[in-house]
């Protein structure tokens, strides 16, 4: 397969230090209020979103979960590995996901705190990219979510043993069914599940320039808590 052709050139919008938020989480969230089409810098941008939204349904193709994000981590060799969470609440601690503390990303994080996240919205030609250091969310905002979590992810969360080699679907599907009936009321947060906060440390916007002279901001944690802003080289 050659994918030399294969090339976009960006020219959606362009991003400047003067519109930079001083705090980057206060940025995070107006470009993910952007990126899901609640609000926008410009009316034309507005439009390009809702067109592009009505493209999506008129071919049947869902939008990407713009909440979805790549994490990395490192295993106890340095080996990296990434995989697709869902980001469910950003505050002044950090990034936070849910997960099986004892999977592949659980147990790698329990040894090695340092993580990476990268979003990506193609539709404003856009990427942040995170990156920090991890820590498990207070149980009691765990229990808190998986409440309000739909009862077959309840019961699904208690049925995989995630990242465990498992012999075929039937004995999943089994697993769920008797968990089913054991927990015939309401379902109890599994112990080896719960959140993770990720504290940034550095936090980059890019946005998409025409001729790959993209306009890179990354937004630098200072020892007294407040942030350095610099431009990078695209
Ligand atoms: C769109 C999308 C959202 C996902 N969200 C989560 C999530 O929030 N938490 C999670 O544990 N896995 C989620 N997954 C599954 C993970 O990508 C991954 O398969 C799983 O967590 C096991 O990863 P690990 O073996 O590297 O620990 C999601 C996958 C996709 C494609």
């Amino acid at each position: 397969m050659n994918l030399s052709d294969f090339r976009e050139d960006y020219r959606r919008g362009d991003l400047d230090r003067a519109a930079l938020n001083a705090s980057p989480f206060t940025q995070f969230e107006q470009w993910f209020r952007e990126a899901i089409g609640a609000s926008s810098q410009s009316r034309w941008r507005k439009i390009g979103i809702a067109l592009y939204h009505l493209w999506s349904a008129i071919r049947n193709h869902r939008p990407a979960d713009m909440n979805a994000m790549t994490l990395a981590t490192v295993d106890a060799d340095g080996k990296p590995s990434t995989r697709t969470v869902l980001l469910k609440s950003v505050d002044a601690r950090g990034f936070i996901f849910f997960t099986n503390y004892d999977s592949r990303k659980g147990r790698e994080l329990a040894r090695n705190p340092h993580a990476a996240l990268t979003f990506f919205w193609s539709a404003l030609e856009r990427q942040v990219c995170v990156a920090g250091t991890v820590t498990k969310l207070p149980v009691t905002e765990s229990e808190a979510y998986f409440k309000s979590r739909p009862r077959g992810s309840q019961i699904g969360a208690w049925a995989s043993n995630q990242s465990e080699i498992v012999q075929n679907r039937g004995i999943l599907e089994n697993k769920w069914r008797e968990l089913e009936q054991k927990f015939s009321n309401e379902v109890p947060l599994p112990p080896n599940w719960g959140g993770f906060i990720l504290n940034p440390e550095r936090i980059e916007f890019w946005q998409g320039r025409p001729s790959r002279l993209h306009d890179r901001f990354c937004y630098y944690r200072q020892s007294d808590g407040s942030w350095k802003i610099e431009r990078l080289s695209p």
